[in-house]
């Protein structure tokens, strides 16, 4: 192969797919390619698909056929589709899209070099659940940042879902493997881990012996890892959401003060149509435990609303339960029915005016609340992890804090370093402030 092969990849969807981007990029790289600066300078056009609601096929479906453009003046391109979108279609991928050579499952990155690698010149497909792309070298987005794939697949049948189709049954990582893979993260400058997985508070369950461990025993040894600054993880199931893990939040000095706990719907009767297996009842009593042992804790959560059947009680018992529990933010989604889920069949499918007004009311609770919620922040001084000049305005520094909230702030110093910051002033979405003259902290 000629050393000077370029690739160039786009990435949809979740923060699964951005790990597994980067591992694409690694394993890329292993093989002698490198990242062109656009599509049109690229031997291998890569797509990272997402297939979760109908908008994200369409935009991905726009790219696809600007891929087709370029190959028809340049038909020696390569063009690579993966992720959730080709494992959803499979071998269809090849009739619908006859320009697409070689497609394959989340299960299935590794198979990509081994195309590559050889003489084949048909078009291939891979779609077996086979493999984690957390085995798979790194190229890291963000020096100071890691992701780590704990656990892949999803042992849930939420109906509306196709993430359980897409990405298999679900399997663990081994811990110590798990623990050495932060260890070097950590001595390649990573201050701060996202642990992954589909539902990533189930972690462990499915492992044997002397491997057995539980998600919140993971989180402790990941804590004692020398260099780890802060961890955070996503997404956990209310219904995994143990005592334990909430604990460990309040005694392990690096894990965050955030949890992103999905709800989905505030009305028991749409949660045991949706196959939650939790009620109401039992999330509000999991967020109860949370501000008791964490009370300072960021609550995020997603919301789908206009599932089939719901009713106007139903989605006000939604408004409600939000405006109850403050949340410091959240992710808001109109049902969208995808192919092969239980809830496309259901009867009741609301009509898309009904979706989008719904979806507005929803969107004044979080942002009004939100806003409430950050004020809190006004007048404290903040740990902020540096991740580089702020968007609105380069003179200013970008950060986050461990509760996970975006800060612009004047002050000087380097992406990856912690310093302390005196908040001025909150909206919904974004701290303010100035770096506090003590200078950086310890680390
Ligand atoms: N495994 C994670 C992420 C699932 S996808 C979890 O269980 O939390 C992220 C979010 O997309 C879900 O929490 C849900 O709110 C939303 N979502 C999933 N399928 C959807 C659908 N068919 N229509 C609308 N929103 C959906
Ligand atoms: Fe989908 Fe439910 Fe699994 Fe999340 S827990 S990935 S929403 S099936
Ligand atoms: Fe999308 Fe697959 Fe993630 S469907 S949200 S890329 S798990």
């Amino acid at each position: 192969m000629s050393p000077d092969k370029r690739y160039h990849l786009t990435t949809f969807g979740c923060q699964m797919n951005e790990h597994d981007s980067e591992r694409m990029k690694g394993m890329l790289e292993s093989i002698g390619y490198s990242e062109a600066a656009s599509r049109a300078d690229a031997d291998l056009i890569l797509f990272n698909t997402c297939s979760i609601r109908e908008k994200a096929d369409e935009r991905f479906i726009a790219h696809l056929y600007e891929a087709r453009a370029i190959k028809r003046r340049a038909p020696e391109t390569i063009v690579g589709v993966g992720g959730c979108w080709a494992q959803s279609v499979k071998d269809e991928v090849f009739a619908r899209f006859p320009f697409v050579d070689v497609a394959f499952g989340p299960g299935q990155v590794p198979k990509l070099a081994e195309f590559l690698t050889s003489d084949s010149l048909s078009a291939q497909g891979f779609f077996e659940f086979e493999s984690f792309t957390g085995h798979l070298p790194a190229k890291r987005a963000r020096e100071h940042q890691g992701w780590v794939q704990i656990s892949v697949g999803c042992n849930c049948a939420c109906s509306y879902c196709i993430v359980p189709s897409t990405r298999g049954r679900e399997v663990s990582r081994d811990p110590d493997e798990l623990v050495a893979e932060v260890r070097s993260l950590a001595a390649d400058g990573v201050r701060e881990v996202t642990l992954l997985g589909q539902n990533v508070n189930s972690y462990g369950r499915d492992l044997r012996g002397e491997r057995r461990a539980s998600f919140a025993e993971l989180l402790g040894r990941i804590d004692a890892i020398d260099g780890i600054r802060r961890i955070r993880y996503t997404s956990p199931h209310p219904k995994d959401m143990r005592e334990d893990v909430i604990r460990a939040h309040a005694e392990l000095p690096a894990l965050c003060e955030h949890i992103h706990l999905p709800l989905q719907s505030g009305s028991s009767a749409v949660l045991k149509r949706m196959r939650r297996t939790y009620t109401r009842e039992r999330y509000l009593d999991r967020v109860a435990l949370i501000r008791e042992h964490v009370p300072d804790c960021a609550l995020t959560t997603d919301v789908i609303v206009g599932f089939p059947g719901e009713t106007e009680a139903d989605f006000e018992a939604t408004l409600e339960l939000v405006e109850e529990v403050g949340y410091d933010g959240a992710f808001t989604f109109a049902y969208s029915p995808r192919r092969g889920t239980e809830a496309a069949d259901l009867p009741d499918q609301i009509a898309h005016e009904l979706k989008v007004e719904r979806l507005e009311r929803l969107v004044e609770v979080v942002q009004r609340r939100a806003a409430e919620r950050a004020r809190r922040f006004v007048g404290r001084r903040l740990e902020v992890l540096i991740e580089g000049p702020s968007r609105t305005d380069p003179a200013r520094l970008r950060g986050r804090t461990r509760h996970n909230k975006v800060v612009n702030f004047d002050g000087i110093g380097e992406p990856g370093e912690l310093v302390e910051v005196d908040i001025a002033a909150a909206s919904s979405q974004t701290l303010s402030g100035a770096m506090s003259l003590v200078g950086p902290l310890r680390g």
